[in-house]
């Protein structure tokens, strides 16, 4: 028996729900919003799929009431605003600060042993708040972005080589923010062959370019940010929790010294399992890629900063 509780029923939280109940590992998914009867609705409208789908998890929605979330394994956090577009990430801290802070509180209440996954901008700094209002060990908050920048690099690394996006491998490590964020094109491979060695120089740069801004050109396109691989990109990371995987994926993760930071959550690949983070992987990176890191983890410090000035840590 396992329990997954999805904290903010809108674009985001109700399709990673979605996605967990067709990926068919989990028994019990709460969903629980404060807006009265939308995480109901949402919850009721797909267990009406659970016979075509044929998916036996049972969904249940809340309005505020985290006694539903009793005894959760994992609980994903969405609730918070979202970007519009011309907005950076950064730019939601006070509000969804706010947010976070009450939530988690709740959710600990009714679920101390759960293992927290962060999915509310801006991302690294929600999950370091996390961490210093918890006081948590640090294997059981992690932050949801590498998993989905690196989504959307192989996406762009599929189209430009144009081969499926599922032979694809390759990571995004640094801040989940358009400047912050570092595409290992070098790691990147199509079966095992280097995309270095088929991509020319400007072809590869387009596409760790284009990684980079892969939010944002959606915030442009649809008014908002997006939902479909933000909320796929929870599941997968909850699954490997949940069924023990030891999978490596890149996440945000709190560093004690590893890649040469301390007191930071960024994203590194990170082994996950049953624990939650059970081990930083600390990548061999040349000394562009490690000069890279350093200027994302000083552009994450300087929005945590902001933490520090509005008193809330
Ligand atoms: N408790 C529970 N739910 C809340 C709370 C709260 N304190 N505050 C807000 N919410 C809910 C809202 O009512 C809304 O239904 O969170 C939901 C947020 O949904 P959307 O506005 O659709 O935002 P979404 O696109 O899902 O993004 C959520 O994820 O990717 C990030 O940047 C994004 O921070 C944003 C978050």
């Amino acid at each position: 028996m396992s329990k997954i509780s999805v904290i903010g029923a809108g674009n985001v939280g109700a399709t990673c729900v979605n996605a967990i109940a067709h990926m068919k590992f989990v028994s019990e998914l709460v969903l629980l919003d404060i807006k009265e009867g939308v995480a109901e609705g949402k919850a009721l409208d797909m267990m009406q799929t659970a016979n075509l789908y044929q998916f036996n998890t049972r969904i249940t929605g809340v309005t505020n009431d985290y006694s539903a979330t009793e005894g959760s394994d994992v609980v994903i956090i969405t609730s918070g605003v979202p970007r519009k577009p011309g907005m950076t990430r950064e730019e939601l801290i006070g509000v969804n600060a706010g947010i976070v802070n009450s939530v988690v509180e709740n959710v600990l209440k009714h679920s101390p042993e759960a293992i927290l996954i962060m999915i509310a901008n801006p991302m690294d700094t929600m999950t370091y708040l996390t961490h210093k209002t918890s006081k948590l060990p640090k294997n059981r908050i992690i932050g949801m972005g590498g998993i989905l920048d690196s989504s959307r690099f192989m996406c762009y690394l599929s189209k430009a080589l144009n081969v499926p996006a599922s032979d694809v491998h390759g990571m995004v490590i640094g801040g989940h923010g358009d400047t912050t964020m570092i595409p290992l094109l070098r790691f990147a491979n199509y079966k095992g062959i280097p995309v270095t060695d088929l991509l020319d120089k400007e072809a590869a740069e387009k596409v760790a370019a284009d990684t980079m801004v892969g939010g944002a050109t959606l915030t442009k396109l649809l008014g908002t940010s997006a939902w479909y691989a933000p909320g796929a990109a929870g599941a997968v990371l909850a699954k490997a929790i949940i069924m023990d995987e030891k999978k490596v994926m890149p996440c945000c993760a709190y560093l004690d010294g590893e890649y040469g930071q301390k007191d930071i959550c960024i994203g590194v690949p990170v082994v996950l399992g049953k624990n939650g983070i059970e081990k930083v992987v600390e990548l061999d990176l040349n000394n562009e890629e490690k000069e890279l890191f350093e200027k994302s983890a000083a552009a994450v410090r300087k929005t945590n900063n902001v933490l520090h000035d509005m008193k809330l840590i």
